[in-house]
C-alpha cells in the first residue's frame, strides 16, 4: 500500500512486514553483536502465531535481519514462543529462559541455548529436552505465569530469577533460585507486589549506581546501589518503574517511596511504550532499555499497511543523582552518528502567542535539542492557583496559561494544520512553588480520524538554577521526547497526512499569555539507518 508507505520510519527498527511485539526474549551483546529477539507473527499484521524474530547489529542503529530464531514446534510452546530473557554466565555461556504457551495454553518456562556457542550470530537454538523447567505453582492461575527475567547471582552462590504474575488484583513477582537453570526452588513470599495493579508482564529487575556514571551488571549489589523494579501492566498497557532497596537474603525489594510504588508511580514513558526490557552492555558498561511502540491507529489500518509496531530507539538508563527520585533515560550515543546538517538558533525571543519557523529543511527525520529560559518577572508576577495542571486532561498546546505552554511543533506542515507540539507548562501553586509539566499534544497530529489523539505527559523535576531542556527525535511517525535530560519521557506515535517528507517543518511556539521565552536550539536532520534483509550477504556493515 503505497499511500501508507511513508508511515514507515527511517531509523527505527521494524520488520519488513507483519506484527511485532515487545523486544522480548531479551536483547543482549554476544561476541561483539547486539542481538534483538522480538515477538513476531510471521503470518500477519495482528498478534498471533508468536515466534522469535531475530536481528543483529554492531551499533544498535544499523541492523541485519536474521532467520526466525525459534518456532512453536513443541507441546510446551505450541501456542507461542513468548517472552524470555538471556543470562550470560561468568564463563561466557549463554542461557535463555522463555515462556511457552503449551498445547493447553498453560504458561510454562522453558530453557534454550545456542546450538553453536562459537557462532556470534546465534542463528541456531536448541530447546532443552527436559522442558518445561517451571510450571505455575499452587495458587497461580495457569495463564498468569510469564516472562522470566535475566538471572542474577545471590550471596549463596545461586542464580535467581523473578517472574510476573498476579493473585486476584494484586500484581506480584515470584522469585526462584537455581544452580543449573534446570531445577528451581520457589522462595517464600514474593519479590514485591502491589494491590490493584493486575497482571505484571515483562518484569525487569536491575541495579543502578548511586555514585558512578556507568550502568551495572544485573548481579552487582552493595551499598552504592539502588534497585529498580519495572512491570508492564497488562490492564493499563504502560511500563511502570520504582526505585528501592533489595534485600538479597530474603529475596525482597522495598520501594523508597510507597506512594511511588510499581504501577502507581512513575512510568518510563508517558506516551506509547510497553513491554520494555533492559540489558547490560558489558563492553560499553551501560544499561540499555528497549521499548516497544505500538500502533495507535485501527487494526484495519495495520492490516492494510501490512505491518504493525516498532522498537523505540534504545536508551541508556542511569539513576538521577541530582533528584534521587527518578531514572534518567537518554537515546544511546550511537544515534548521534546519524546527525547531518547541524543548525543552531541561539537566544531566539519567543513572545507570548507566537510561532517561529526554524529553517532546518525537511523535518521528517530530526534530532533536536532545545533549551528555554522563561522571563523571571512574569514568574514573580503571576498569581498562584490551586488548580493542578495535568497533561492528559488539559486542553493541550491550545490551552493558555500565564507561564505556558511553550516548546516545539514537530511534524507540522507550513500552515500548522497538522502539528505535534512538545511543550513545557509551568504552573504556580498558592504556596508560591512552581510545578513544570512536560507534554506532547496529539490532538492535531493527523487529519486521519481513526487514530488516537490524546495529550500525553507528566510533571518533570526542575531543580534550582536549571534551564528547561528537551530533546526530541522525529522519525516520520514517531516522536520521542526527553524532558530535563530524560527525567520524563514521552513517545508519540503519530500519523500525519500532510506534514510528511519535504512538507514536514519545525517551529518554536509560545502560547503563554504572560511569559516571554528565550530559546536556544540545535537541530540536525537524521540520516536513515541501514536495515539489511537476512538473505543479503553482500552488505556487511
Ligand atoms: C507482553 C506479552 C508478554 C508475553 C508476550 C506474548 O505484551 O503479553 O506477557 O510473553 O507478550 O506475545
Amino acid at each position: 500500500n503505497q499511500m501508507l508507505a511513508w508511515q514507515r520510519t527511517a531509523f527505527h527498527f521494524q520488520p519488513r512486514k507483519n506484527w511485532m511485539n515487545g523486544n522480548k526474549f531479551s536483547p543482549l551483546l554476544y561476541k561483539g553483536w547486539y542481538h534483538l529477539f522480538y515477538q513476531y507473527n510471521p503470518d500477519g499484521a495482528v498478534w498471533g502465531n508468536i515466534v522469535w524474530g531475530h536481528a543483529v547489529s554492531t551499533d544498535l542503529i544499523h541492523w541485519r535481519h536474521l532467520p526466525i530464531a525459534m518456532v512453536a514446534d513443541q507441546w510446551y510452546d505450541q501456542n507461542g514462543v513468548w517472552t524470555g530473557s538471556a543470562t550470560i554466565l561468568p564463563d561466557g555461556q549463554l542461557v535463555m529462559l522463555y515462556t511457552g504457551s503449551t498445547n493447553a495454553t498453560v504458561q510454562v518456562q522453558n530453557l534454550a541455548y545456542p546450538a553453536d556457542p562459537s557462532d556470534p550470530l546465534l542463528i541456531e537454538w536448541v530447546k532443552y529436552p527436559g522442558n518445561p523447567v517451571l510450571v505455575p505453582p499452587p495458587g497461580i492461575h495457569f495463564k498468569d505465569f510469564r516472562d522470566p527475567t535475566t538471572a542474577w547471582y545471590t550471596s549463596e552462590g545461586k542464580w535467581r530469577i523473578t517472574i510476573g504474575s498476579k493473585v486476584n488484583k494484586t500484581g506480584i513477582s515470584l522469585v526462584y533460585d537455581t544452580v543449573d537453570f534446570k531445577s528451581y526452588e520457589l522462595l517464600d513470599g514474593v519479590l514485591h507486589g502491589v494491590p490493584g495493579t493486575g497482571m505484571w508482564e515483562c518484569v525487569d529487575f536491575y541495579p543502578v549506581s548511586r555514585t558512578d556514571e556507568n550502568g551495572l551488571d544485573t548481579s552487582d549489589d552493595g551499598s552504592g546501589v539502588k534497585h529498580v523494579v519495572k512491570a508492564s501492566l497488562d490492564d493499563d498497557r504502560n511500563d511502570y518503574y520504582a526505585l528501592g532497596t533489595y534485600d538479597g537474603v530474603r529475596g525482597k525489594w522495598i520501594p523508597d517511596d510507597p506512594t511511588l510504588d510499581v504501577g502507581i508511580g512513575l512510568r518510563y514513558d508517558y506516551g506509547n511504550f510497553y513491554a520494555s526490557k533492559t540489558f547490560y552492555d558489558q563492553e560499553k558498561r551501560r544499561r540499555v532499555l528497549w521499548g516497544w511502540i505500538t500502533e495507535t491507529d485501527s487494526e484495519a489500518a495495520d492490516i492494510a499497511k501490512g505491518w504493525a509496531s516498532l522498537q523505540a530507539i534504545p536508551r541508556t538508563v542511569l539513576y538521577d543523582k541530582k533528584t534521587g527520585t527518578n531514572l534518567l533515560q537518554w537515546p544511546v550515543e550511537e544515534v548521534e552518528k546519524l546527525r547531518l546538517n547541524g543548525k543552531s538558533f541561539d537566544g531566539v525571543e519567543v513572545k507570548p502567542g507566537s510561532v517561529i519557523p526554524l529553517d532546518v529543511g525537511s523535518a521528517a527525520q530530526l534530532d533536536v535539542v532545545a533549551e528555554f529560559e522563561i522571563d523571571k518577572e512574569a514568574k514573580e508576577m503571576v498569581n498562584g492557583t490551586d488548580a493542578e495542571y495535568v497533561c492528559s486532561t488539559s486542553g493541550g498546546a491550545a490551552e493558555r496559561g500565564a507561564l505556558g505552554p511553550f516548546g516545539l511543533l514537530v511534524l507540522a506542515d507550513n500552515d500548522q494544520s497538522e502539528q505535534t507540539p512538545v511543550y513545557f507548562y509551568i504552573a504556580k501553586g498558592t504556596d508560591g512553588n512552581f510545578k513544570t509539566s512536560f507534554c506532547s499534544d496529539l490532538s492535531r497530529s493527523s487529519k486521519a480520524t481513526d487514530v488516537r489523539k490524546g495529550v500525553y505527559g507528566s510533571t518533570v523535576p526542575v531543580l534550582e538554577g536549571e534551564k528547561l531542556s528537551m530533546r526530541v527525535l522525529v522519525d516520520h511517525s514517531i516522536v520521542e521526547s526527553f524532558g530535563q535530560g530524560g527525567r520524563t519521557c514521552i513517545t508519540s506515535r503519530v500519523y500525519p497526512t500532510n506534514s510528511v517528507h519535504e512538507n514536514a517543518r519545525l517551529f518554536l511556539f509560545n502560547n503563554a499569555t504572560d511569559a516571554k521565552v528565550k530559546a536556544s536550539i540545535r537541530a540536525w536532520q537524521m540520516n536513515s539507518a541501514n536495515i539489511y534483509p537476512s538473505n543479503d550477504s553482500m552488505n556487511k556493515f
